[in-house]
């Protein structure tokens, strides 16, 4: 339970282990054909709202959406900045599905503190953006 225990997580009505299934769910939306790797991700918002998002491929490969910056487009688009935690699920079930590079710069973009929850065999592995992406590129100083 090490991974758990790092860092607190303070919102008792939405359980880390919740937002993973939802963030599970969402990936067997994702559109996938090309690499057959589903991904979904459940960002929580401050109020405790969860919005969605799922990988959308493209057959110009390099179009392709990833789950957690859909998530964070649908977030800007109903006027919200706040998220503070962000589930991903995707390929194996059980395998942690880490957020690639330019994800965790998007992630950061909003809130470098944001904790991000992972699947594991035997446990939910609970990280923040900072940790997965330290010094994260900004155009101003970081508080
Ligand atoms: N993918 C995500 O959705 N999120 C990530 O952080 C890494 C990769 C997607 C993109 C592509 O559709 C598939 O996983 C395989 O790379």
């Amino acid at each position: 339970m090490e991974e758990r225990e790092k860092f607190y997580w303070p919102w008792p009505d939405m359980p880390a282990e919740t937002l993973l299934k939802k963030a599970r769910a969402a990936a067997e939306r994702a559109y996938a054909p090309y690499s057959k790797f589903k991904v979904g991700s459940a960002l929580l918002l401050s109020d405790g709202s969860v919005v969605l998002g799922c990988n959308v491929e493209n057959a110009s490969y390099g179009m392709t959406i990833c789950a957690e910056r859909g998530s964070v487009s649908s977030m800007v688009s109903i006027g919200r900045l706040d998220p503070v935690a962000i589930a991903v699920a995707g390929g194996r079930s059980g395998a942690p599905c880490p957020p690639c590079g330019a994800c965790r710069q998007v992630l950061a973009e909003f809130n470098p503190d944001m904790l991000v929850v992972l699947e594991s065999p035997n446990k939910v592995i609970v990280m923040n953006v900072n940790e997965l992406l330290p010094l994260s590129f900004s155009l101003t100083e970081r508080k």
